[in-house]
């Protein structure tokens, strides 16, 4: 059977800068957060350092020919503001500004569309210094260097995303303390979120001032939660788990509002900033498309704890970054997001597989074992599949983005130890060696095809 996709849907692969560019301390570039926390206890992060990465910054021009040979349309990547803004929000950095006219030129030339994230993970650590997004003037800090982007890329990118999983920008740093400045305080993550919740307006207020004729919106994780029984607890908890962990920022930001069930808890209700819904009232504008991020599913339980009576509870499956696959779920999650936010563009802006590294980085031995990923074959082939079935019953789906092309380093734990890539990066050689892995060639064989069997 043949699960097929319309001409012009758009097959990509997504990455981010501070993931893969390293090159951290060239042409003017500042650092950033994520950064910042390898350069204070350098024993403890070894091969953590962003810096060790694939070196993208340098590489992209044979990059974008494997790109081009995967046959794709289309690249989600996000700019370094760091290297637009190293230092501070007054003085821009040409170098950089230059830089990411060169690879946007790179990619067009090469008939490949670039969809730009303006925020992945990668907070400049002066914003951080000067107070990080519990300042109310991180707003302006973010608007004044998105306006920097359209001014000098606007006409080159077709589809722009503010904010790139707020989860991670927000709750990791200020709610769960695992990320600089490992708070754990959810009033800070609230005030935070709100921030960057205007932030996102104030920015597609300002695209749409500029005049330009793309798209904007942001990418958010969207994770289905099912209850762990069949009992009514449980399954009003999966619901509560979903309207906290998922559809937080995105009910704020697609209409206008939080979410009630989750704001009813004191734990919320007590915690959130001043005028919210006034200031939600105020700067609320529509986005133009909702980006998915979706990599599976997990159960979650009742429990009595006051906070918001859930817990995640064990799953049966799970990968080795502990996450849930769950292909056949993408079309459940699009289910509940179209039913939530009726009539916008929906893309999925990433879904992948990770696998774990199987030996030491300086070890060639270790690489030979990695190419053989049929674990990324099933999770490209199953999820769509569930995405053709998608299409075929009307839902709004524009594209489809592998996470990734190139091994990363990962965000969610683990770093270089985590692979990601359909193309192998060579990290025990001092040129970073691509090597593509066989699902490199499986999925260029779909995008020829425009279906999966
Ligand atoms: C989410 C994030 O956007 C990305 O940075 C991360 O590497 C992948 N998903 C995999 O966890």
């Amino acid at each position: 059977m043949k699960f097929t996709f319309p001409k012009d849907f758009m097959f990509g692969v997504a990455s981010s800068a501070v993931q893969i560019e390293a090159a951290s301390f060239e042409d003017g570039k500042g650092i950033d957060v994520w950064q910042h926390r390898y350069t204070l206890d350098p024993a403890k992060y070894d091969y953590h350092d962003t810096d060790f990465g694939a070196d993208f910054y340098h590489k992209y021009p044979e990059d974008i020919k494997l790109m081009k040979e995967l046959g794709i349309t289309a690249f989600r990547f996000s700019i370094a503001w760091t290297r637009i803004y190293p230092n501070g929000p007054d003085k821009i950095n040409q170098a950089g500004i230059d830089h990411y006219h060169k690879l946007f030129d790179e990619l067009i030339k090469n008939g490949i569309k670039p969809l730009v994230d303006l925020w992945h993970c990668d907070l400049p650590q002066w914003v951080m210094d000067m107070g990080g997004l519990v300042n109310p003037e991180f707003i302006d800090w973010f608007v004044t260097y998105a306006k920097t982007c359209f001014k000098e890329y606007g006409d080159k990118i077709p589809y722009w995303t503010t904010v790139n999983e707020p989860q991670c920008n927000i709750m990791a740093p200020y709610a769960w303390g695992i990320q600089p400045p490992y708070e754990k305080d959810i009033k800070k993550a609230n005030i935070a979120g709100h921030h960057m919740i205007l932030a996102h307006f104030k920015t597609v207020k300002a695209y749409r001032e500029m005049g330009y004729k793309g798209k904007i919106g942001i990418v958010n994780h969207f994770q289905l939660a099912y209850g762990a029984t069949l009992d009514e607890k449980d399954q009003a908890a999966a619901e509560r788990d979903m309207d906290f962990y998922s559809y937080w920022y995105t009910d704020a930001i697609y209409s206008g509002h939080y979410p009630e069930s989750i704001l009813k808890y004191p734990y919320m209700k007590d915690n959130m900033p001043e005028n919210y819904q006034k200031d939600l009232d105020e700067n609320f504008v529509k986005s133009d498309f909702i980006g998915v991020n979706y990599y599976g599913a997990y159960n979650v339980e009742y429990v009595d704890n006051g906070i918001l009576d859930y817990k995640v509870a064990p799953s049966k499956v799970t990968d080795s970054l502990g996450f849930s696959p769950n292909a056949a779920g993408i079309f459940d999650a699009l289910n509940q997001i179209i039913k939530k936010y009726p009539g916008y563009e929906l893309i999925i802006s990433e879904n992948g597989a990770g696998g774990m590294r199987k030996g030491p980085y300086e070890d060639s031995a270790t690489y030979e074992k990695e190419l053989d990923d049929e674990y990324r074959i099933t999770c490209i082939r199953e999820h769509l599949r569930g995405l053709s079935r998608c299409l075929e019953v009307g839902f709004p789906v524009t594209g489809y983005f592998h996470w990734t092309l190139l091994d990363t380093t990962e965000g969610a734990g683990g770093g270089f130890s985590r692979i990601f890539g359909m193309v192998q990066v060579r990290f025990d050689k001092e040129e970073r060696t691509r090597v593509p892995r066989k699902s490199f060639y499986y999925y260029k064989d779909v995008i020829a095809k425009g279906y999966v069997e």
